[in-house]
């Protein structure tokens, strides 16, 4: 598969008072894995729908390679696979149905046998839509979003609400998609998925991407070395000094303290227990990961 370049230029898309995309620019390589990574409601969907051509934006254009797809949207439609944040099937139907369907809106589908063998679902190949498992859903919509064969695949939230072993499976086939030359953009809430997955990824929050780049480059350009954690029962504030801090974090569990200098932080943080008879419990160091990038970048923690 050659592949081409999928381009999105000022997408632009408002609901009343409320700008969902707001002049969204992204450039896509062929043959790699793309993230969206962002909070709710930051317009990830929205830029996948337009992209996809399954809503009309406001301003901009979608590119693929030359094709103008906003112009042409009979080329989207041959060219791409989707899978939908929600996919509703007819329950009542068999997956092999279900297939079939889909075969009948192209002309030249791929062979029920090759997808189910590739989704793992050959042992459900006669089993009702509504008696499948979460993964196995998610595989069915996988294999709907394949039968055109297409260049490039989106899938909104491929593996919310599977477990982590099932996580892992689909993992498996989207690498297995870009093996086969695919282009995979896809929209996540994981950080650990977003890590693993994405040759590149535009962090999004209020219809603007605020930074791109492979994950790697994102953590290095936006982070200083590493986090120090200990637990809230410490009574450490965020107000603390401490040498080459670059701020302390109220999470959920723990303060986290950003830190340039690992080894500078911690003879500082040391004194200041031992100065105010305070246990460092849960004393963790780490180097940064996506999840610090993201609550550097947006101020917001990605789940919940
Ligand atoms: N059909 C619609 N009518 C009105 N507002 C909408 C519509 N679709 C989306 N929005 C608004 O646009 C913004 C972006 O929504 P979108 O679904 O693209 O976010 P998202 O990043 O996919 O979020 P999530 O992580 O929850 O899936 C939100 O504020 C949402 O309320
Ligand atoms: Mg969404």
């Amino acid at each position: 598969m050659s592949g081409k370049a999928l381009r999105l230029e000022g997408l632009t898309k408002r609901y009343g008072a409320v700008t969902a995309v707001d002049q969204l620019n992204l450039n896509i390589p062929p043959g790699i894995i793309f993230g969206l990574l962002g909070p709710n409601g930051a317009g990830k969907t929205t830029t996948l729908e337009m992209t996809e051509g399954l809503r009309r934006p406001d301003e901009g254009r979608v590119w693929l390679g030359e094709v103008d797809l906003i112009r042409h949207p009979a080329e989207a439609k041959r060219r791409f696979g989707v899978q939908l944040q929600t996919s509703a099937f007819f329950e009542l139907l068999t997956v092999k149905e279900t297939l079939e369907l889909f075969q009948s809106l192209y002309s030249h589908p791929l062979r029920v046998g090759d997808l189910v063998g590739r989704m793992d679902l050959e042992e459900k190949r006669n089993a009702r839509v509504d008696g499948l498992s979460g993964g196995q859903r998610q595989r069915l919509a996988l294999a709907v979003a394949l039968v055109n064969d297409p260049e490039v695949v989106f899938l909104d939230e491929p593996s919310a609400g599977l477990d982590p072993q099932a996580r892992r499976n689909l993992w498996e086939v989207i690498v297995g998609l870009k093996a086969e030359g695919r282009t995979v953009v896809l929209t996540t809430h994981y950080m650990d998925e977003a890590e693993m997955l994405a040759d590149r990824l535009a962090i999004m929050d209020h219809g603007r991407v605020l930074d791109e780049g492979a994950p790697r480059e994102l953590i290095e350009r936006h982070l200083p070395a590493a986090v120090i954690e200990v637990d809230r029962s410490t009574g450490i504030g965020t107000d603390t000094n401490l040498p080459a801090l670059v701020r302390i974090e109220e999470r959920e569990e723990v303060m986290a303290l950003v830190t340039q200098h690992l080894e500078d932080t911690l003879t500082g943080l040391v004194a200041w227990a031992s100065q105010h008879g305070r246990q460092l419990t849960g004393l963790k160091t780490r180097s940064a990961t996506l999840e610090d990038v993201f609550l550097e970048l947006t101020g917001r923690s990605l789940r919940e």
